[in-house]
């Protein structure tokens, strides 16, 4: 080492790394639990807390033990949670009829939540695959290899007045199908729900990674990826169609768009960052957390440093909240670090 050597340099970017109070000062994103929504898997009985294999710190909640996950989470300033619920094969069929009951396990969660917890925000999933015996988010045609549009969406405008009706505060349609924001706002203002606002699943892809969402709401076995979505979702190769949906979803009402998966879409959120004013979510889907959940426990990562990397990059890429598994365990540390 050359004792003499130094490099005459203007710029030094490390200068500003080179302790916390200044590489706080100079964050240019910041990461709090008020930016997140945490989604819950809910269940048919009583004080049910049954653990999703591939999912773990997850559990499918009956409502008892549900209110008491919010009151957790409101305590730990996380203001929304996303509901999803499982239901009884029996329920099951091939018109969803259970999705439109006002009394089914989702909407009889929506009401007690809301009951006791009037200030934390609740989304209601609309989709059809918790419902369809088959699986897939809509009505299957008579040939089993395709969705219909308009039928699916009739359905979906009514399972959304009873969600609304129910206290929904977000109605958020996870389907894909054409058309369907616009029907909702629609039959939303109908019923004078102007108040109840759409979270529209915009940019969701065709993605692998829902596999171990689709064990928890019991869609389909472990370890597989379930039914082809591909006539719906979009396809992961595509970016246009991501923004011609955006600009569809924000042309029929929507107040709040969603891109999902996150991690490896980070460059759609981005992209939607710049094409549009409105709030966009993004959604760290179940395959995300398992993967990380997956290697910590063999030892290979750091979970809690991989978890807030994770948050902050969606941040970073331009989403203005995010629905994550990882909610409460980062509200958590965040609290601890304090
Ligand atoms: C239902 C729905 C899915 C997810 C959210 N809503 C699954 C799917 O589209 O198959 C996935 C969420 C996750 O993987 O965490 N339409």
């Amino acid at each position: 080492m050359n004792e003499n050597f130094k490099l005459n340099l203007p710029h030094r970017p490390r200068r500003l790394r080179r302790n916390p109070a200044r590489l706080a000062m100079c964050a240019e994103t910041s990461l709090s639990p008020s930016d997140l929504i945490q989604p819950l898997f809910v269940v048919e009985g009583r004080n049910k807390c049954e653990k999703i294999d591939s999912m773990p710190g997850i559990s499918r909640l009956s409502i008892d033990r549900l209110l008491k996950k919010c009151e957790t989470l409101l305590a730990l300033g996380v203001p929304a949670v996303a509901l999803f619920p499982q239901i009884n094969p029996r329920l099951k069929n091939n018109d969803a009829d259970e999705a439109v009951n006002p009394d089914s396990v989702q909407n009889k969660a929506i009401r007690a939540v809301k009951k006791r917890f009037p200030e934390l925000q609740v989304v209601a999933d609309i989709a059809l695959d918790p419902y369809t015996s088959h699986g897939h988010d809509g009505i299957l045609n008579k040939d089993g290899d395709w969705i219909l549009n308009d039928e699916t969406v009739e359905v979906l405008v009514a399972m959304s007045a009873v969600a609304a009706q129910s206290g929904a505060d977000f109605i958020a349609p996870s389907d894909m199908m054409d058309g369907r924001v616009g029907a909702i706002r629609e039959a939303l203002d109908e019923l004078g729900f102007e108040n109840t606002a759409i979270m529209a699943y915009t940019a969701k892809y065709a993605s692998a990674f829902y596999g171990p969402f689709r064990e928890a709401v019991g869609t389909l076995k472990k370890g597989k990826s379930g039914v082809d979505k591909s006539g719906y979702q979009l396809n992961p190769a595509n970016t246009r169609e991501a923004l011609r949906e955006a600009s569809l979803d924000e042309k029929e009402g929507a107040d709040i768009i969603m891109v999902k998966p996150a991690g490896h879409y980070l460059d759609i959120v981005s992209k939607l960052r710049q094409a549009t004013s409105l709030p966009i979510a993004a959604y760290q889907v179940s395959g995300e957390y398992s993967m990380v959940c997956a290697a910590a426990q063999n030892g290979w990562i750091d979970f809690d440093k991989i978890r807030d990397e994770s948050l902050i990059s969606i941040k970073r890429a331009g989403a203005d909240m995010i629905l994550t598994y990882f909610a409460e365990s980062f509200a958590q540390s965040f609290k601890s670090k304090k």
